[in-house]
């Protein structure tokens, strides 16, 4: 597996997003999410991205149970930042916080340090300094090497790389949410900070693997979001039809298009692809050897087009809570 650069941090060009193997997606199988752990590193996808909110803690300490002989072999991001309680939602960056939260992540994936730590989500009460400022001070004590953001603002991306090096932005961004290239991604591109997309297979859409959702299922995080309801649902279907079309026609699949699309917008991209299966893995980690021409990549981008995608990515209260220019 090729790699790129975040910033210093040097990571496979594609990572394994974990969260499925502990929530969001269907029922989770953990035979099959150990099998799949286990073959990520196999197969040199060794950029594991958790976070302490993922299953309420179960997701790093499974991480951190099934790959304790091998901790060397990966680079280990992790993220706080948001929390449920009570069913509720909640932000909180509060610096003196911080440090318990890192501990807490430490402790569960059973290692001495984190890779890369990110705040999961902006706390719009806090200045994002003080808390860049509370993480700084865990890279000085050796916890955590390098820190990230997610779904930042170009605005606090430059406020939080003037108080320490950020390595990485963690953003929705796929061929169904392009919203990154406006302004973080050219922000990330002058700053030397890495881009790492999460949902990059627009949460298994861009597959066209998924065809229906179970709406009674409350555990599909998919059955409140906007883009997989009603009509919406079925336009998105359409021009992922056409889409994987255009996929048989190049003899690929339509996530590993999807995913080739993605590494050709250029150096320092580390796609994040979520599976908990082993065949889907290695479906995904093809992808990396494929390459596609200019004329390939921009006849991709009209086929699913941004403008004629139907609804947006989060319910409301959850595109508000997002941080954008
Ligand atoms: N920073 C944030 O706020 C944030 C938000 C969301 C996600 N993330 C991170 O990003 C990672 C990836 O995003 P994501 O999991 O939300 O979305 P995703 O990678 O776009 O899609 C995951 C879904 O696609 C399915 N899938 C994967 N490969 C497939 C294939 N080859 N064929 C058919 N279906 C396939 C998975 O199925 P199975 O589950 O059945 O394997 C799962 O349902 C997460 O795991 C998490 O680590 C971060």
């Amino acid at each position: 597996m090729q790699t790129t650069f975040l910033g210093d941090l040097e990571v496979s060009v594609l990572g394994l997003g974990c969260m499925g193997m502990s929530q969001a997606y269907g029922k989770a199988d953990l035979a099959e999410s150990e099998r799949t752990l286990h073959r990520a590193l196999d197969l040199g996808v060794t950029f594991l991205d958790t976070a302490n909110v993922y299953g309420m803690g179960h997701n790093e300490k499974l991480v951190g149970r099934v790959l304790k002989d091998r901790r060397d072999e990966f680079v280990l991001a992790t993220k706080f930042g948001i929390w449920m309680e009570d069913g509720n939602r909640g932000v909180n960056g509060r610096p003196e916080q911080v440090r318990d939260r890192c501990e807490e992540s430490l402790k569960r994936l059973g290692t001495d340090v984190i890779d890369l730590y990110y705040l999961h989500r902006l706390d719009k009460t806090v200045p994002i300094e003080d808390t860049v400022g509370a993480m700084a001070e865990l890279v000085r004590e050796g916890k955590v090497r390098y820190l990230g953001l997610s779904e930042v603002s170009a605005r606090t991306l430059r406020r939080a790389c003037a108080v320490h090096p950020i390595s990485a932005v963690q953003s929705e961004y796929s061929l169904f949410t392009r919203d990154p290239e406006a302004h973080v991604l050219p922000a990330c591109r002058e700053l030397n900070v890495g881009f790492v997309p999460f949902s990059p297979l627009g949460r298994a859409m861009l597959t066209n693997r998924l065809q229906e959702l179970d709406a009674q299922d409350k555990s599909d995080m998919r059955s409140t979001m906007p883009r997989f309801q009603g009509e919406s649902f079925d336009n998105n279907l359409a021009m992922v039809r056409a889409f994987a079309e255009y996929a048989e026609s190049r003899g690929c699949q339509a996530g590993q298009l999807a995913l080739a699309w993605l590494l050709a917008q250029g150096e320092g991209i580390a796609p994040i692809p979520g599976t908990k299966r082993v065949a889907y893995l290695e479906e995904n980690v093809a992808a990396a050897d494929l390459e596609l021409s200019e004329d390939e990549v921009d006849e991709i981008a009209s086929i699913v087009d941004p403008l004629r995608v139907s609804g947006e990515r989060y319910v409301a209260s959850g595109m508000a809570s997002l941080d954008r220019d």
